[in-house]
């Protein structure tokens, strides 16, 4: 297994107190809710809820793509918008698709690069994830790539995890690293999943120091140092500070709890 010491942990924690970094959280609604009218009402709270923490958490929404528009028209303090998905050109004949660029142009700042449901649903491959991510860096846009192992790959996450960012990483352009974010997501912990376990912020903490480790050895520590890292599975109010205390990462990626305002203003509320 891929577990580290104690050293290691005090040394990630020095590095993590040197950033300036304020927390992130993103909400990932996925393929949810059905209609525009429905996607108003935890919108409303949500920004309700982040306006008197803006400065302290930052707060990025990723709806589906085809409430960006009329959602990014309305002012809201301390939050941002993101896409959970973008192709790897910016224009042209790719019936369906949508570009970083038309994503830009409808007000995101973040684009979700390569989660686990696209690779199972939809076959997406390293290759494929890894020409998205240089896509949306070249727009200038932040993409948050998930990585993560499935359970039957778990007593060789620090494999799989080399093997996810190495070839995703490969030839990414550098001068944009800054913008990078990477986000732990066991596959086998997230709420949808039909494992139903939890990874513990332990658990990710050793991920996440793997993840650095690679993050070095592929990119060189200069640029991994501006990598932000961001934990993701069945993250809640009662147990997302927990992440940030004690699993090495700067925010969070929420999937199910983002769609129940009362409990995402919760999570954001633990992190401020
Ligand atoms: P979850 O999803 O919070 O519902 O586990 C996280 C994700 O899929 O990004």
């Amino acid at each position: 297994m891929y577990l580290v010491g104690a050293k290691a942990h005090s040394s990630y924690k020095n590095t993590r107190m040197s950033k300036k970094n304020i927390p992130l959280v993103v909400g990932n609604w996925k393929m949810n809710p059905q209609t525009l009218e429905e996607a108003y009402t935890p919108f409303s709270r949500v920004r309700k809820g982040v306006s008197p923490r803006a400065g302290a958490v930052e707060v990025a929404l990723c709806p589906p793509a085809l409430y960006l528009v009329p959602l990014t028209a309305v002012k809201a303090k301390g939050m941002s918008w993101g896409a959970q998905d973008a192709f790897w050109k910016s224009e042209g004949a790719y019936t369906g698709e949508i570009s970083p660029a038309m994503l830009k142009a409808a007000g995101c700042k973040y684009v979700i690069v390569g989660h686990s449901e696209r690779k199972r649903y939809l076959g997406e491959t390293h290759e494929v994830i890894r020409q998205k991510l240089i896509a949306v860096l070249e727009e200038g846009l932040t993409p948050i790539l998930c990585v993560g192992e499935e359970e039957e790959e778990h007593d060789r996450v620090g494999q799989i995890l080399r093997q996810q960012l190495t070839h995703i990483l490969k030839d990414i352009p550098k001068k944009r690293i800054k913008k990078l974010v990477v986000a732990y997501e066991p596959v086998w912990a997230l709420s949808t999943s039909e494992e139903g376990k939890q990874s513990l912020p332990s658990d990710a903490l050793s991920a996440i120091l793997f993840i650095k480790k690679v993050l070095i050895d592929v990119l060189g520590e200069k640029y991994a140092s501006h990598v932000r890292l961001l934990y993701g599975g069945s993250v809640e109010g009662s147990n997302a500070e927990g992440y940030l205390e004690h699993g090495g990462v700067e925010g969070l990626l929420v999937g199910g709890a983002s769609l129940d305002a009362q409990e995402f203003i919760k999570i954001v509320k633990s992190l401020s």
